[in-house]
């Protein structure tokens, strides 16, 4: 229908003409960023629009599989004079005197969004997506989002879409007259006709020359409540706040002036560095080298799963979640039986929230198949071992499997500490085993440490890979050592943790020095959670293969009193019915007893201290895990910690936070704290680098 025009053009936009309509296509794949090029390419066909007589309207379409996803995020740390110029080109849409329509698939996601809200009209196909979802990576919509939206869809749906970032169905959008029409079958032929429609109505509809509805101080009060929980410590959502207030409040041109400044304070903070390293760490994490897209996979129809416990239970729902059947094992009938109700009273609770309906906790089910029979396996293209830690127990259950599985299955420990070549070599197929190492709760926790063994193929990685992504987890890839990469750096920091009460701390000052920092749970709140007889287990282990003597610290003392965390309703701390820590004067005296009994004169250390050296015990344990390869990048590290140990993402996770202070800093501090700095660290502080040029320059490598 449309014909494209032959002279020459900005690459990023092609100009067409269907009759008295310009189109504008935008081709920036792989989702039509606004990068350099796009706007100029958008200016230019304007201009020719506004020249040409015979144009009455102008389509902006994207070309490919989306509209565009917003502002080049690559290009934020750009001089201001070499960044696209988003906000130049929506001042001209917006000053423009034929009607524009912005004809949305995929998803106009922020500068994406603002680039459509520039426009007269807006048009879409039902599937598409819109959203403002720049308050993830730290910053506000800086093109004239927080100006725009709330005079289209309202004050209080505004600041909900703003703080949430959450995109909304172009069905939605079309209710809250975000959407003038919604196109179904051919999205640039419907365009055209509505532009046509439209070509003659004046005055033409500017959003700016809007006011707002429903601003009332209650809703932002409301708002500003909101976040104080939401988003704690962070800077741009308050900023999103106070910039939907004005737009009510003040001319268009003054909020529009004031969103500029305060897109450049948010963009230029620690935290929107943080959550714009872990944007792209997340999508850098899921390329291994040497696996591309030709790599064979193998398709997952079926899992089975041994062990009905916590771990197996919550690693069997991601697969129900998504369509996958499972076989679940056990020994004991009255331990499956358990299990299988602890999985129904799960979907029931989330059923009762509302957020699934009794026939989809029955369709779940209904794809669960209980067995005592570890020969129902045979025909599952995934066995998945979640019994508990110890060797000789797992060699036992894949010498079975060896024996059980299918050719071509992939077989997988759930361990968390256990060498995966060890259990891989007691089958006949190492090439098939692997470690998918799943955090708890497993039904909820996004992180999948998946473990490369010295054998296992490319195939059972990539199927691994592709696996995670369909269950919904963020998979990382970590070589084989004791506690791969999560568990390795947090035993670490449980050192240093118990460290620092031993020198005079209180375990309550040492968890404030963590929740400081964002994390929601200190060293102390998470081990009486996880269980004290874990790491109490694991130390005594560690010492017995070491030849040491048996440990005997303050914890283990507190251990041996028999409190064992939360599940015995008291370990470190005690708890009340809300499971709120309650420091415990008994635990006190026993922790200053132990003290006295090894002649410690207790100091007082500053939070700041606390603060810096569990997060620095855990970056030098990193270092050492990116040295030995165990780790492939950094940012690979900073995505396990956000994603498995509640590490805050506006903090970037602990590699970016360490970039951040400085890593010659971080060093000094080390130093200082009697600790040895890892060789990688000492020399990437001598070189004034950062993590991230290091993972940009092995990369390059
Ligand atoms: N800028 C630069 N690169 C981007 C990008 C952006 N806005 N959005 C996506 N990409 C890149 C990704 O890094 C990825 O690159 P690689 O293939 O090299 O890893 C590629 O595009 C594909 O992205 P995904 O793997 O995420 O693809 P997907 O199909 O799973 O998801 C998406 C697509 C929903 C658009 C998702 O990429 C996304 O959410 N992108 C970010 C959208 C966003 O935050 N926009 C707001 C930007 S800030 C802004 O606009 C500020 C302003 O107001 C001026």
């Amino acid at each position: 229908m449309s014909t494209p025009d032959s002279s020459s053009q900005p690459s990023l936009v092609q100009q067409s003409r269907d009759g008295d309509v310009l189109i504008l296509t935008i081709n920036n794949p792989p989702v039509n960023a606004f990068s350099v090029g796009v706007p100029e390419g958008l200016k230019a066909g304007l201009d020719a629009a506004a020249a040409d007589d015979s144009v009455t309207a102008v389509v902006i379409i994207g070309g490919g599989r989306t509209f565009v996803a917003g502002a080049d995020i690559r290009t934020f740390d750009l001089p201001r004079e070499q960044s696209p110029d988003l906000r130049g080109t929506i001042e001209k849409l917006d000053a423009f005197t034929k009607p524009t329509v912005a004809a949305i698939h995929g998803t106009a996601l922020g500068g994406g969004l603002e680039l459509a809200m520039g426009c007269t009209y807006r048009v879409a196909v039902p599937g598409a997506q819109v959203g403002l979802p720049e308050v993830k990576l730290g910053v506000l919509p800086g093109a004239g989002g927080t100006q725009r939206l709330p005079r289209v869809v309202g004050a209080a749906k505004a600041l909900d879409m703003m703080l949430s970032g959450n995109p909304i169905r172009a069905t939605e959008a079309s209710q809250l007259g975000l959407i003038d029409r919604l196109i179904d079958g051919d999205l640039l032929a419907g365009a055209v006709e509505f532009a046509r429609e439209m070509a003659d109505a004046r005055p033409l509809p500017r959003i700016s020359e809007r006011s707002v509805p429903g601003a009332t101080p209650d809703v932002f009060a409301a708002a500003r409540q909101g976040i104080r929980k939401t988003h704690r410590g962070q800077l741009s959502p308050s900023l999103i706040v106070d910039l939907a207030e004005m737009a009510a409040a003040v001319p268009f041109q003054e909020g529009w002036d004031a969103e500029a400044t305060k897109f450049m304070e948010a963009k230029d903070s620690p935290q929107s560095r943080g959550l714009r390293h872990i944007f792209f760490a997340e999508r850098e994490s899921a390329k291994i080298p040497g696996i591309t897209k030709d790599t064979p996979t193998t398709e997952i129809k079926s899992a089975g799963i041994i062990g009905a416990g916590t771990m197996g239970g919550g690693i069997a729902m991601n697969f129900l979640n998504v369509g996958i059947p499972v076989t679940i094992v056990e020994t004991q009938q009255e331990a499956l039986d358990r299990g299988l109700s602890v999985i129904r009273r799960n979907y029931e609770n989330t059923a009762k929230k509302g957020r699934m309906s009794m026939e989809d906790v029955e369709a779940r089910m209904g794809l669960l198949t209980p067995t005592l029979d570890m020969g129902d396996l045979k025909d599952a293209d995934i066995i998945i071992e979640a019994v508990f830690e110890n060797m000789d127990v797992k060699k036992d259950i894949f010498t079975r499997l060896d024996g059980i599985a299918k050719p071509g299955a992939i077989l997988a420990s759930n361990t968390s500490t256990l060498d995966v070549n060890e259990i891989a070599s007691v089958t006949s197929r190492p090439e098939s085993v692997i470690g998918l190492h799943f955090f708890s709760p497993a039904n909820v926790m996004k992180l999948l440490e998946i473990v490369r063994a010295e054998k296992t193929s490319d195939t059972v990685l990539a199927t691994s890979m592709a696996l995670a992504k369909r269950i919904k987890k963020v998979g990382v890839v970590v070589g084989v050592c004791d506690g791969f990469v999560g568990n390795r750096m947090v035993h670490r920091y449980g050192d240093e943790a118990r460290q620092i009460v031993e020198e005079g701390a209180r375990p309550e000052d040492v968890d404030a020095s963590m929740n400081a920092l964002g994390l929601p749970m200190g060293p102390f709140q998470m081990s009486d959670m996880a269980g004290l007889d874990i790491g109490y287990a694991i130390r005594q282990h560690q010492a017995k293969v070491a030849g040491q003597p048996k440990p005997d610290g303050w914890l283990d003392r507190i251990v041996e009193t028999g409190r064992k965390g939360q599940k015995t309703q008291g370990g470190i701390y005690d708890y009340d019915e809300t499971r709120r820590p309650i420091p415990n004067a008994d635990m006190q005296k026993l922790i200053e007893d132990y003290r006295a009994e090894k002649g410690i004169t207790p100091r007082e250390i500053t939070q700041e201290e606390s603060t810096k050296r569990l997060a620095y015990s855990l970056v030098n344990e990193g270092a050492k895990i990116l040295e030995e390869g165990i780790a492939q990048r950094a940012g690979d590290i900073d995505v396990i910690y956000i994603y498995g140990y509640g590490f805050p993402a506006y903090r970037g996770g602990p590699m970016q936070y360490a970039s951040e202070q400085g890593l010659k800093n971080v060093v000094a501090d080390l130093e200082k704290f009697g600790q040895t700095p890892a060789p990688l660290l000492k020399r990437l502080a001598e070189e004034g680098k950062t993590f991230a040029q290091y993972d940009a320059e092995k990369g390059r490598a």
